[in-house]
């Protein structure tokens, strides 16, 4: 008997999308007894910091395992708005701040708050992929814009602008970005939050790898806009933090747009774990080298992997400046990215994310994770170098 779905369920259904097709086949080969090497997740390797478990224990033991306040415990608002206030040209108060099980769900809760499913949503292109369920979930309209790939992905303005339409009340963009490690200079994100404003919409910043960066430091977009009055910033401490499973994250609003992001916390979800809470305000407040040890490893190992990209004449990439990952073209295979990491698993058990999953413009990529020990990506190279050769001999 079919009782019937929601239109939201229906299309849900959509997410199926084939991104981590690789990624469920090398789970099919592992529990058939194969062993491969994942380079596909985006999910730090690293242990959370052994004081970030002492903070969560001692919460623990203090009690602190009751209903918490939908806007988030004020200490953490504090030590968030404390962080912010050392980067940002805009003074934040606690009050801007509303806690969310992560950046994930803070997306949710802003597009929720700030969209009817009539209304459009501009993104930059290539896209984290994960955001398709959120844009699935609350049914808006997403256009597209692309960014400049052939430098280095970096934000196009012009493109960005020229996606904006009558129906757009907000404009999405990720610094530094998934896939491409892109970071967006100050000035851009300037023009684009002045452009914004004056066109009277939202302009929303996933900034979940601001600590990641490598070069140059992040620019975060309230230290970029001119007014941070149509600004809203997203942050968690899954990567930073390596604190993925802890599912922390927050949204910085307007003073006036808080109220409804608290409602649609205590409507949704009646606030985050108090423990959970705890631990993170000690992680923003007393995270040592932690942060500057786990950013060193990946800077060595992003080195790495451009090096060995740069020693095989079939690969070619632009360096990230930030983020976890590397985009590596396999054009030169005369494969696309799908087929390059499908014959890449059969062959050589190494899984790769093909870059059509973060859209149309990276089909000929694929995605390499920073988040595995040099040994492991020395090891994966090594297979990939051997599926080309034999892709020659053949
Ligand atoms: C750009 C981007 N935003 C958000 C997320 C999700 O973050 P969280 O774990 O805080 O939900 C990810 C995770 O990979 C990401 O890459």
């Amino acid at each position: 008997m079919d009782l019937g779905l929601s239109r939201t369920a229906k299309r849900l259904t959509r997410d199926g999308d084939d991104v981590w097709a690789v990624s469920f086949r090398a789970d099919e080969i592992e529990q058939n007894g194969g062993q491969g090497l994942r380079l596909c997740v985006g999910d730090p390797d690293f242990a959370t910091p052994d004081a970030i478990h002492a903070a969560v224990s001692d919460s623990l033991k203090r009690g602190r395992t009751h209903y918490s306040s939908a806007q988030g415990e004020l200490e953490l608002r504090k030590s968030i708005a404390e962080l912010e206030n050392k980067t940002s040209r805009h003074s934040c108060d606690p009050e801007q701040v509303v806690v969310f099980p992560g950046a994930t769900n803070a997306l949710f809760a802003v597009l929720s708050c700030l969209l009817d499913t009539e209304d459009e949503l501009v993104v930059p292109e290539p896209m984290y992929a994960g955001y398709s369920g959120i844009f699935n979930t609350v049914g808006c309209q997403v256009i597209h814009a692309p960014l400049d790939t052939a430098n280095n992905f970096s934000l196009d303005i012009e493109k960005t602008k020229a996606a904006v339409s009558d129906k757009t009340r907000a404009v999405l963009v990720n610094t530094p970005g998934n896939p491409a490690g892109n970071m967006a200079s100050g000035e851009q994100l300037e023009a684009l939050a002045a452009f914004c404003l004056d066109r009277g919409i939202w302009l929303i910043c996933d900034e979940v790898y601001s600590m990641l960066t490598f070069d140059q430091p992040h620019v975060s977009i309230r230290r970029a806009a001119q007014s941070p009055d149509n600004i809203i910033s997203i942050n968690s401490l899954s990567k930073s933090h390596a604190m993925s499973g802890w599912r922390l994250g927050w949204v910085i609003v307007p003073a006036g747009l808080a109220p409804s992001m608290h409602n649609f916390n205590g409507g949704t979800l009646y606030g985050c774990p108090q423990f959970i809470q705890d631990a993170a305000a000690c992680a923003l407040r007393h995270d040592g080298d932690h942060v500057a040890d786990m950013r060193d490893q990946y800077r060595l190992r992003r080195d790495y992997v451009v090096e060995r990209i740069s020693g095989i004449p079939e690969l070619q990439c632009q360096p990230p400046t930030g983020g976890m990952f590397v985009m590596a073209d396999v054009s030169s295979t005369g494969l696309n990215g799908r087929q390059f990491a499908l014959q890449l698993l059969e062959e050589q058990r190494v899984s790769l994310v093909p870059g059509d999953g973060f859209g149309g413009s990276t089909e000929n990529f694929v995605r390499i994770t920073l988040a595995q020990p040099v040994e492991v990506l020395s090891e994966a190279f090594d297979r990939i170098e051997t599926f080309l050769q034999h892709r020659h001999l053949s």
